[in-house]
């Protein structure tokens, strides 16, 4: 099977074709999507039709799963988390709607995961499209002297699910998942550096004062979200999508309540701590 790669963008992602992720991959057809994602940063593989086992499957070629820690799931799939808006799967389902603000996967706990798959079944006729920011590229572009301020600072990320994923909240929580990390780290693989924090999640840069973290943090969101640095993708059923999510953060646009929208989630563990 040969598979052809077609950039989608001049920022990140590409769409993965001439392939079948319901059946057995070879080993040069998994190294050839490796090459491409470290490239590409997000794939995007359309019209598949493929089942929990499947997705589950497919992410095992990129490292040991991920258990899902934050919500209810079916005990036959403890790495399988549905993010819908709707109520009537009869399985258990992350609740969510609407507009979801920039942020990397787990960044709150010690090890986020490496990456994640998130696969269409329903999709809203309007919004609820999935932004990726390459931070990678928003951080090299960052002016020097910003690249030597932020250099060896540290982020303290946290989120709390029972707050709006439109808002930061005003106050931190001990209980509430949280961790300390570099806000430009270095990509395990390719050795490239990204910015390591989001609007979402990162709440506080540590040593400094207040003042001096809100300056240093909504100048880094406001660089990093540039649409220069922004692919949007609008979905269609049966796409998997796959992001890398030590150098890139996704946010959702918003969709009306009553459109339902559904998507099949499996993330892979990172064996690497952050640095
Ligand atoms: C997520 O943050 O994992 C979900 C993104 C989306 O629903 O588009």
């Amino acid at each position: 099977m040969t598979i052809t790669v077609t950039p989608l963008s001049d920022v990140l992602g590409a769409a993965v074709t001439d392939i079948d992720l319901s059946r057995e991959l070879a080993s040069d057809t998994i190294s050839k999507i490796k090459e491409a994602w470290h490239e590409y940063t997000v794939l995007v593989f359309p019209n598949q039709s493929i089942n929990d086992e499947q997705q589950e499957k497919f992410c095992r070629h990129f490292g040991e799963l991920e258990l899902v820690r934050t919500t209810n799931v079916a005990n036959d799939h403890p790495h399988v988390m549905m993010i819908t808006n709707v109520t009537d799967t009869g399985k258990p389902t992350a609740l969510e709607d609407g507009e979801m603000m920039f942020h990397y996967d787990q960044c709150y706990y010690e090890r986020p995961c490496l990456g994640a798959t998130l696969y269409s079944i329903e999709v809203p006729d309007e919004g609820g499209n999935t932004l990726f920011a390459n931070c990678t590229k928003a951080y090299e572009a960052l002016p020097q002297k910003w690249k030597n301020r932020i250099s060896s600072l540290k982020a303290l990320n946290y989120y709390n699910y029972g707050s709006s994923p439109t808002t930061r909240p005003e106050n931190i929580d001990t209980k509430t998942p949280q961790w300390v990390h570099p806000v430009v780290r270095i990509h395990p693989e390719t050795g490239q550096k990204a910015l390591y924090v989001s609007r979402l999640m990162s709440m506080r840069i540590q040593d400094v004062s207040t003042e001096e973290s809100d300056e240093i943090l909504y100048y880094l969101f406001d660089h990093m979200e540039q649409s220069q640095f922004v692919y949007e993708h609008i979905w269609s059923v049966g796409e998997l999508l796959m992001w890398d999510n030590r150098c890139s953060v996704h946010a959702r646009t918003y969709f009306a309540p009553e459109k339902r929208r559904m998507m099949r989630r499996v993330t892979v563990r990172d064996p690497v701590p952050v640095i």
